[in-house]
């Protein structure tokens, strides 16, 4: 889909459709002066009050350029933050193309470049469907999208270009997380990240099997070795072509488990499909590398991606098999499943021989989190307040909903093995906690922030805003991340 500024009239809009925010407790803006009798009719009918997702379409508007003038629910004026703005363009455009509409134009009015980065990368992401392998779909997607100004500017323009960026890389994520388990094995996903880091001028390395077991990559190798497919160790890196003000180096780290059935503490059979999304995290950090790519913040960044297919068999790990990290600390395996720790310690202390100064990780680590927070917030896990603070401040900025979880000393005792230094597994209480106190162990005193998205990586149905399937999450609040440091 294309997107533009376009500085015009209201009136001289020329489009499919124009759509303006209308809010639950205001009248109509200016621009809907010659629209009063319809939008008068609208409220007091009750077909249309101003709440968030509500839409209402008029053909050829009187005095209009475009052939229809939509009307989208804002909600509460004091309410409506760039986060909802996103929304309410998503839900306009996944209404809107289904009824045919081609080039959508959004008034933007005098908003301001914040607001127009919001609305195409609403946009961008609500115009996204999950339909690859179904040539029968009915989708019919927007080919153009406008932000419609009452001035133009550089700010305007600059904001229109980085949300594209954005917006098409959390797409390129939610295809990377799409592909099921048989189309992106472990040696896909690394050509994948390979050709996405060529394309964008990215440095790509990837580690073999062979590579990892000379390093003493034990407890990655341990998770890989009931597969066939081999696993890969995915780094790609951003160098800035200024010598950098501080010797700051972010390192982000996803979990890429290509498919997840639990190994020989097999999963039930009910909803193992899903276990194809074990490596949102992983695409989540190569999205925002793609991105990184071409917006160029100021310090290196460095993205790791453990990419293993989790299985069952003859040469598969077992319970109560010990292995030993890179890191030197030994691991008894008591639970096969509990697989994305056994790969991200590895690779978090591999960063940090890469220099990583600091870390944050994104994984679908624990169905626990799941219980804690339900399908809306990514739980916050650190060793360090001062980034954690960065980080949920830019999740805030992004919209992406983040909470703050504890991980308090008291919890390090669940992970005592009396055969090992470290269990991988921390009982039933608290099981999202202890996932995250096995990952601390492997970092030391580098502030370390854990992203736990488990439950916010996909969605289980269509949303307004966005289609059911893999969410994104995180690629926008790693890429503000980068850039605000
Ligand atoms: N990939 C799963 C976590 C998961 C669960 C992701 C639900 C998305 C939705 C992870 O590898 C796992 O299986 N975790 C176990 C840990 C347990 C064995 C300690 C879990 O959460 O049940
Ligand atoms: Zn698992
Ligand atoms: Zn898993």
């Amino acid at each position: 889909m294309e997107t533009n500024l376009l500085v015009q009239p209201f009136d001289r809009v020329g489009a499919d459709a124009i759509a303006i925010v209308l809010f639950e407790d205001e009248p109509a803006p200016a621009e809907l002066q010659s629209a009063t009798a319809w939008l008068d009719e609208l409220r007091s009918s009750g077909e249309f009050t101003g709440k968030p997702a509500e839409i209402a379409v008029a053909h050829l508007p009187q005095g209009l350029a475009a052939k229809r003038l939509v009307v989208a629910g804002g909600g509460k004026r004091d309410k409506f933050d760039a986060a909802a703005l996103r929304r309410a363009v998503g839900s306009t455009v996944r209404t809107l193309k289904q009824k045919g509409v081609k080039k959508l134009a959004w008034w933007l009015g005098a908003g301001s470049p914040a607001d127009a980065e919001a609305a195409v990368e609403g946009a961008i992401l609500g115009n996204y469907e999950t339909d690859r392998y179904k040539p029968s779909s009915e989708a019919k997607p927007l080919d153009s999208f406008v932000v419609a100004a009452v001035r133009g500017g550089a700010d305007l323009e600059a904001a229109v270009t980085r949300a594209r960026i954005i917006g098409e890389a959390q797409n390129f994520t939610r295809d990377l997380a799409n592909e099921p388990a048989n189309r992106l094995t472990p040696t896909i996903l690394a050509d994948r990240a390979r050709a996405m880091a060529a394309e964008q001028g990215l440095e790509c390395e990837v580690l073999d099997q062979d590579r990892m077991r000379q390093l003493g990559m034990g407890s990655l190798l341990g998770v890989a070795q009931g597969s066939a497919e081999p696993p890969a160790l995915i780094i790609v890196r951003y160098r800035p072509a200024k010598e950098p003000a501080t010797k700051d180096h972010l390192g982000l780290v996803g979990k890429g488990v290509t498919f997840d059935t639990g190994g020989i503490s097999i999963k039930p059979a009910e909803g193992m499909e899903k276990m194809k999304y074990d490596m949102c995290g992983g695409a989540a950090v190569l999205g925002a590398m793609r991105a990184i790519a071409q917006l160029k913040p100021a310090i290196p960044v460095t993205a790791l991606v453990p990419a293993v297919e989790n299985m069952p068999g003859s040469k598969a790990q077992r319970p109560g098999d010990i292995v030993t990290s890179l890191s030197g600390k030994t691991v008894e395996v008591l639970n096969t499943d509990a697989e994305g720790r056994l790969i991200l310690n590895d690779a978090l202390t591999y960063s940090q021989r890469l220099g990583c100064t600091h870390l944050v990780d994104a994984a679908t680590l624990t169905g626990a989190i799941v219980v804690a927070l339900g399908y809306v917030n990514v739980g916050a896990f650190t060793n360090n307040d001062a980034l954690l603070g960065r980080v949920l401040g830019a999740a805030k900025q992004e919209g992406e909903k983040m909470w703050h979880m504890p991980l308090d000393e008291d919890y390090k005792e669940l992970l005592k093995s009396p055969f090992a230094d470290l269990a991988n597994i921390g009982g039933r209480w608290g099981g999202a906690i202890s996932a995250a106190w096995f990952l601390r162990e492997f970092v030391d005193d580098t502030p370390w922030v854990h992203l736990d998205i488990a439950g916010t990586a996909w969605l289980e149905e269509n949303k307004p805003f966005m289609a059911k399937g893999p969410t994104g999450v995180c690629v926008r609040t790693f890429v503000n991340l980068a850039m605000n440091w």
